[in-house]
């Protein structure tokens, strides 16, 4: 029996600024299979970015539970949550978050190098010539444009080979025709290596080219 690649159940999220309890999530629930490409849309302040965030482990409900092959990401404990982030799921923000000491390739080895292992640099060099960068491995992130610099991030989100990839806006900070190419870029690389995605975009050509479309409203998601 397949029991899909993550399973959300019934998560309820609230923030609390001084007094005031600001209620985010209320009762998401979501089944996701292998391979499947999701988008997730919804206005701003809807609680897309808080929901992918409990996805990744990057954040814990207040109730429910997120299951990653039947394992809770809730309950886990914080090693093996480590590395769950580090290499079962990759993380692709809306301002890339590249370390601007490092060039290009060092950004994308970075998530390995704990890994020692020769074969780091080879899938690094690979992923960069996958979205097109292969002549700009050794600039620093400032001289690059910000497609380039999300391309980068979307390589190190892949390096250690990540089932789930998770993405929040990733063209948010782009014009539209370089936000195409990025999101070919990444859809690519998604499905050359069968990887699970959940999409968050304002753009509802992009949303549709995914295998399912969800929005978050009123504190849930509907198909
Ligand atoms: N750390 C936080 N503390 C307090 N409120 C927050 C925090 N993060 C997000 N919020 C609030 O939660 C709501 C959802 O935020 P977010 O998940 O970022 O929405 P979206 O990504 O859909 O724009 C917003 O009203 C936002 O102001
Ligand atoms: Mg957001």
């Amino acid at each position: 029996m397949n029991n899909g690649i993550l399973r959300v159940k019934d998560v309820h999220k609230s923030y609390h600024i001084g007094r005031r309890a600001v209620k985010v999530l209320h009762g998401v629930s979501l089944s996701v299979q292998h391979g499947e490409t999701l988008s997730i849309m919804g206005a701003s302040g809807s609680g897309k970015s808080t929901l992918l965030h409990i996805l990744g482990g990057l954040d814990k409900p207040d109730s429910g539970d997120v299951f990653f092959e039947e394992k809770s990401l809730v309950k886990m404990k914080p090693a093996k949550q480590a590395a769950f982030r580090a290499h079962r799921c990759g993380f692709i923000f809306q301002s890339y978050h590249l370390l601007p000491e490092l060039d290009v390739l060092q950004n994308v080895m970075l998530p390995s190098m704990t890994v020692r292992c020769k074969d780091v640099r080879a899938r690094a060099e690979h992923l960069l010539e996958q979205v097109g960068l292969a002549g700009r491995m050794d600039h620093r992130p400032m001289e690059l444009s910000g497609g380039e610099q999300q391309r980068v991030a979307m390589a190190r989100a892949l390096m250690n080979d990540p089932e789930l990839i998770l993405a929040d806006e990733p063209t948010g900070n782009l014009d539209s025709h370089t936000g195409k190419n990025v999101l070919h870029n990444l859809f690519d690389l998604a499905q050359s290596e069968e990887r699970t995605l959940i999409l968050v975009t304002h753009n509802e050509a992009v949303a549709q080219s995914c295998s399912r479309e969800l929005v978050l409203k009123d504190g849930k998601l509907e198909e």
